[in-house]
């Protein structure tokens, strides 16, 4: 199940990006910017009152910026990430959604693959360790 996420949230989301090495690695400080932007949305997928993972969506002038997308390291392959990306994509209400990735990250990009993103572009040596950033991109409905 999906919910908004809470302020009360964002100290478990910081322990999973801790822990975590292929995705955003958010800090606290940058989840609060987050979760106070005005034009974000997060959302957290739970199990009860367990919390599986979260995702940030982000409205911009020309369609929708996926910021971040984490279940946490213990729940994956269990369907959460889907979960998010169905979420994700009703708060886009069918317009188009943007996002980058570690060309590393497959996990990732296979998910991407799945709900019907494509490549547009390629940031070479885009992180700090020189890594490149692959652009996807879900057209608008
Ligand atoms: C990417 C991530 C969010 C996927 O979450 P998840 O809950 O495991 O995803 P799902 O269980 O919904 O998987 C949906 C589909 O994605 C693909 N997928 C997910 N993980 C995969 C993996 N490790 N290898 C290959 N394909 C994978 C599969 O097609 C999968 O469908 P299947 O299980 O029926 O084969 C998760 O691996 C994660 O949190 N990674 C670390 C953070 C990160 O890298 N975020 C992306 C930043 S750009």
């Amino acid at each position: 199940m999906l919910r908004a996420a809470s302020e009360a949230d964002l100290g478990e989301f910081a322990r999973w990006e801790e822990a975590n090495s292929s995705g955003a690695l958010w800090s606290l400080s940058d989840l609060q910017q987050e979760f106070t932007h005005p034009s974000s949305t997060m959302l957290v997928a739970v199990d009860g009152a367990a919390l599986l993972g979260y995702a940030v969506i982000r409205e911009m002038p020309d369609g929708f910026e996926l910021l971040n997308i984490l279940v946490r390291s213990d729940r994956r392959r269990l369907g959460t990430g889907g979960t998010l990306m169905q979420g994700i994509h009703e708060r886009a209400g069918g317009q188009s959604v943007y996002l980058e990735l570690r060309a590393s990250n497959e996990a990732a990009a296979a998910l991407y693959e799945g709900y019907g993103y494509m490549q547009v572009g390629l940031r070479e040596r885009y992180y700090s360790d020189g890594e490149d950033a692959v652009l996807l991109m879900r057209l608008a409905e």
